[in-house]
C-alpha cells in the first residue's frame, strides 16, 4: 500500500519556522533546542505492518491530506474513561468521592475488558495509537485490559497499580501479594506492562522497596505519580517522612525508564534530582487545571505529554498540547512553539517511553498514521503547524491505521 500528502516529520530545531522566521508571538519565545517537525509532500510504502520506504518532494507545495504518526499520550487512566469531567473536586477528594469508586467496578473482569474496548476505540477516534495507562490493583482485571491491547495490536504498556494503604480496602493488595502479580504480568506481557505504584500517599514504604527492585530486577518501566498538589505532598511527607522525589529515590524508582506524572511543585533540588537520574515527568497540562493542582514551571529535564483521562478532560493529544502551549504563557520560561507540540505528540512521547518503533514515519517503523483533512486554509498559514494546532477538530481525522490496519 502507498500513501501520499503531506508528511509530518521530525525536524533538527534550527528549521522550526518559530526560529526560522521569528513566527512566536509570545515574548520569550521557544527553546530553541527542542526536537521540532516539519511538513514534507511526499508518500509512504507500507508492507508488513511498517513502513518499507519514503519519497519525499520538498518542491511541491504542502496539501491535504496530512499524514501524522499516530499521536502517543504518556500518561492516562484505563478505568476513568466514564468519570472524564467529574469536575469541582481537589485531587484527594476527587479520588475518594469518585475515582476509587469507579476502579472498584474492575473487581469483575468482564466489567475491565469492556471498558478497555471502549477506551481503546475513543483513543484510535481521536489518533492516539499508542500510550502508557493504569488499569487497577486487580490483576485478573489488568490481565484481561493487556489481552484487549495486544489482540488489538496496539503498541501499548498498561500497569496493575499498586497500592496498600490510605484507600478503600476493595482496592489495596499486600505488597507480598500484589509485587509478585506484577511479576507475573511482566514475565507474561514483556514490555506491555510496567511497575507501577499509584503514588506515595497509597504506597507503604515495603511496597515501593519492592516495586523498585521488581523494576531493577526486569528493566521494566516505572509508572508512577509526584508532587501533583500541595495537600498531597504534604502528606507524603507526613506518611514518609521525606519530600516526595526523596521518598521514590530511597525505593530505587528514578531513572531512564520512570515516568513521573505530573511534578508541578518541584523544587529546585528535586528537579536536578530527576534530571541526574533522568527521570521523565509526564506533563498533564489539562488535569491540572482541572483538580486546580497548579500550572506546571519550566523543567529542564526529560519531558513527556500525556492527557491524564481521567482527571485529564480532553481525549485529543492534540488538545493536550495546545494546552501545554497554555499553560507556558502562564509561567516564566519558554513556550513550545506548534512544531516543538507536536513533535511532543509523535516522536518525542515515543523517545520518552522508550517506544523506539512507533512516533516517526521513518523506514522500519510501525505504520501506525493518522491521515488528517483539515477544512481551514493551514496551507497558506503563516505557520500551518500552528493553524493545524489551534484550530483542531477531531473530525478532521479521515483514517488510523494500526501496523498498517485500517481502524478508524
Ligand atoms: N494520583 C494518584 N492517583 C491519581 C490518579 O488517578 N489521577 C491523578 N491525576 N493523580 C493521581
Ligand atoms: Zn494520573
Amino acid at each position: 500500500m502507498r500513501l501520499e500528502g503531506t508528511l509530518l516529520l521530525p525536524s533538527p530545531p534550527e528549521e522550526d519556522p518559530v526560529e526560522a522566521h521569528g513566527l512566536n508571538p509570545w515574548a520569550s519565545g521557544a527553546r530553541p533546542d527542542a526536537p521540532a517537525v516539519r511538513l514534507v509532500p511526499g508518500s509512504i510504502r507500507i508492507a508488513d505492518g511498517r513502513i518499507a520506504d519514503v519519497q519525499l518532494h520538498p518542491d511541491a507545495p504542502i496539501g491535504s491530506p496530512l499524514i501524522s504518526p499516530g499521536f502517543v499520550d504518556a500518561h492516562l487512566h484505563l478505568p476513568q474513561f466514564d468519570i472524564l469531567g467529574a469536575a469541582g473536586l481537589p485531587l484527594l477528594d476527587w479520588l475518594n468521592r469518585v475515582t476509587y469508586p469507579a476502579e472498584m467496578r474492575w473487581a469483575d473482569p468482564t466489567v475491565a475488558e469492556r471498558q478497555t474496548q471502549r477506551a481503546v476505540d475513543q483513543l484510535l477516534a481521536h489518533g492516539t495509537t499508542s500510550f502508557a495507562a493504569y488499569a487497577t490493583s486487580h490483576h485478573e482485571s489488568v490481565r484481561r485490559a493487556l489481552q484487549v491491547i495486544t489482540h488489538r495490536r496496539l503498541r501499548a504498556v498498561v500497569g496493575q497499580v499498586l497500592m496498600d494503604q490510605q484507600a478503600p480496602a476493595a482496592l489495596c493488595v499486600e505488597p507480598d501479594i500484589a509485587l509478585r502479580e506484577t511479576d507475573n504480568l511482566l514475565h507474561e506481557f514483556g514490555p506491555f506492562t510496567s511497575v507501577t505504584p499509584r503514588f506515595a500517599v497509597c504506597c507503604s514504604e515495603a511496597m515501593l522497596r519492592g516495586a523498585g527492585q521488581l523494576a531493577r530486577q526486569h528493566k521494566a518501566m516505572v509508572q508512577t505519580h509526584v508532587s501533583e498538589n500541595l495537600a498531597e505532598c504534604d502528606q507524603v511527607r507526613r506518611l514518609h517522612g521525606a519530600g516526595y522525589v526523596e521518598v521514590y529515590d530511597r525505593a530505587g524508582l528514578l531513572g531512564p525508564h520512570s515516568v513521573l506524572a505530573h511534578g508541578v511543585h518541584l523544587d529546585k533540588s528535586q528537579q536536578q534530582r530527576l534530571i541526574d537520574t533522568q527521570t521523565v515527568i509526564a506533563h498533564c497540562p489539562t488535569a491540572n487545571v482541572f483538580l486546580g493542582s497548579g500550572a506546571m514551571r519550566r523543567f529542564d529535564g526529560r519531558l513527556s505529554l500525556g492527557s491524564d483521562i481521567g482527571a485529564g478532560y480532553e481525549r485529543s493529544m492534540v488538545r493536550v498540547a495546545r494546552a501545554m502551549i497554555e499553560t507556558a504563557t502562564h509561567v516564566a520560561g519558554p513556550i513550545p512553539s506548534p512544531a516543538q507540540a507536536w513533535a511532543r505528540i509523535t516522536a518525542g512521547n515515543a523517545d520518552a517511553l522508550g517506544m523506539t518503533d512507533v512516533g516517526r514515519i521513518a523506514p522500519g517503523h510501525r505504520a501506525d498514521l493518522v491521515m488528517i483533512k483539515p477544512d481551514v486554509p493551514w496551507t497558506t498559514a503563516p505557520d500551518p503547524l500552528g493553524m493545524l494546532l489551534f484550530a483542531w477538530d477531531n473530525r478532521w481525522i479521515a483514517r488510523v491505521w494500526l501496523a498498517g490496519e485500517p481502524v478508524v
